[in-house]
């Protein structure tokens, strides 16, 4: 089946919202059902452009929130811009104000020179001691108040974390403790993984540090019982293309090279003191990881394989900003599991030969085996993400709920129905989007009959630009 492209059509998967709303949907099919009832919070880059300049880069745009309140049978949507500096600035700024990770400021080197990318607020956010954080890999969380979505501002922790700041936009939860673990990536004095463990009071402490050989970049991580699990695909800054970056000669994104040659490396950080174990494996392109645990004695990771060099995956990414073109790749990477044994075997495993990426499961099955991967998947060898596909890690079988033609998925949010005892009783909550009339839906699925027509679907009054990262909050905002 070929897909519509930007050139045949004049749609676009990728289009810059800039007002905010606040309304009930009121256009909806299906009805809600009775006991779901919570709010689904998005992050995305809400535009790609700043003082009037298109942006470089799919990263590169502002934050943009959106939250779909769901109670009493209704939901209620709103959608605010993080209000970071570069947000702020970029109003009233001519060009960029500052730099980002694909993006360079207009006067050139002297503009550029020493200039770390701004920290835009765009990739995730999540519910944690009962603040909302917006995340951004490369500095600290941005406190936003969970009903309004105004910014509160910068959060560091009580200064804990400390300049830089980075938090990655994939912590994991402990669910016995309600911990909160997450990384940051360090590049000076050593380049390394900065640990952290957040308690469910919200305070910060350090779980230890994970060196790196190189200055390289890395995304995700997982948790088990024991360890907190890195798998490092070999993204590295090399030095000269790094003081290139620095000096403002080049992106900080055309600054990462993939050196297959250095294989991946994996690091099982102990979660409570210790030194991290390290492995290397054969070479994987990856961003997310899916569910990480112990098995026996031997540690196991799911992950999204894109068989593709950095360079592939990155042109893929800018293929969903500038437009889906005829040449654009088919989209997403395969499920890979990877058996990290006692004796420092990693043996790996395809989970599955769908193309696709966002994995999600249930969070309650965070560092213990689960049965169901939830991903959005690009069928038939799509451009974008078409469907929503529920993968069984036993048999490698999987159901698919394919979205109908021109509909672009987000990622899918598992949140279990109340008292449910199996792991897929609950329900899959997607915005996607018709690009072909440019407006978006919430759909909620069953997960346990996913193939089924939504439960529901409700009708924005606008667009929604592609987000990266959700999360749904049991709180009614
Ligand atoms: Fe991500």
């Amino acid at each position: 089946m070929s897909s519509p492209t930007t050139s045949d059509t004049g749609y676009r998967d990728y289009i810059p919202l800039y007002d905010e709303y606040d309304y009930d949907i009121d256009e909806f099919e299906g009805r809600l059902p009775e006991d779901l009832r919570g709010t689904l919070y998005r992050n995305g880059p809400g535009k790609l452009d700043a003082g009037g300049q298109p942006l470089g880069h799919l990263f590169d745009g502002d934050g943009m929130l959106s939250m779909f309140a769901v109670a009493d049978g209704k939901v209620h949507y709103r959608n605010r811009y993080v209000r970071t500096k570069h947000y702020h600035k970029s109003l009233t700024s001519q060009g960029a104000p500052y730099r980002a990770l694909g993006t360079m400021r207009p006067g050139g080197v002297l503009a550029n020179a020493m200039q770390f990318p701004a920290n835009v607020a765009n990739t995730g956010v999540v519910m944690h001691a009962g603040k909302l954080l917006a995340l951004w890999e490369g500095g600290p969380p941005t406190e936003i108040d969970p009903d309004t979505l105004d910014t509160i501002g910068v959060h560091r922790f009580d200064g804990k974390l400390k300049w830089l700041g980075a938090f990655s936009a994939h912590p994991k939860w402990d669910q016995a403790t309600g911990d909160m673990y997450n990384f940051g990536l360090a590049m000076v004095p050593n380049p390394s993984l900065a640990c952290y463990r957040v308690d469910r009071n919200g305070k910060l402490g350090k779980v230890g540090k994970v060196q790196l050989p190189r200055p390289m970049f890395n995304h995700d991580f997982g948790l088990t019982p024991k360890h907190m699990v890195f798998v490092v695909a070999p993204l590295v800054f090399p030095l000269t293309k790094m003081m290139g970056a620095g000096l403002g000669l080049r992106n900080y994104i055309d600054a990462i090279d993939y050196e297959a040659a250095r294989g991946t490396m994996i690091a099982l950080l102990p979660r409570y003191g210790g030194r991290p174990r390290i492995l290397h494996t054969d070479p994987l392109m990856h961003l997310h990881l899916s569910n990480t645990y112990e098995d026996g004695t031997d540690t196991v990771v799911e992950l999204v394989n894109y068989h593709a060099s950095w360079e592939q995956l990155n042109g893929q990414l800018q293929g969903l900003q500038d437009g889906l073109t005829d040449n654009s790749l088919p989209y997403g990477g395969t499920l890979l599991r990877l058996r990290i044994t006692k004796s420092d075997r990693v043996i790996h495993e395809d989970l599955s030969d769908l193309q696709g990426d966002f994995p999600t499961y249930n969070l309650r099955y965070t560092s213990r085996q689960n049965r169901y991967t939830y991903l959005a998947v690009g069928l038939d060898g799509n451009r974008y993400p078409n469907a929503i596909a529920k993968v069984d890690n036993i048999t490698g079988e999987h159901r698919a709920h394919r979205l109908p033609a021109d509909h672009l998925a987000h990622e899918a949010i598992f949140t279990p129905r109340p008292g449910a005892t199996a792991e897929d009783d609950g329900w899959l909550l997607l915005a996607s989007q018709d690009m072909a009339r440019s407006v978006a839906h919430l759909r909620v699925l069953d997960a346990r009959d996913i193939e089924a027509d939504p439960v529901y679907v409700g009708s924005l009054r606008h667009h929604l630009p592609l987000t990266f990262h959700g999360n749904f909050a049991p709180r009614a905002a």
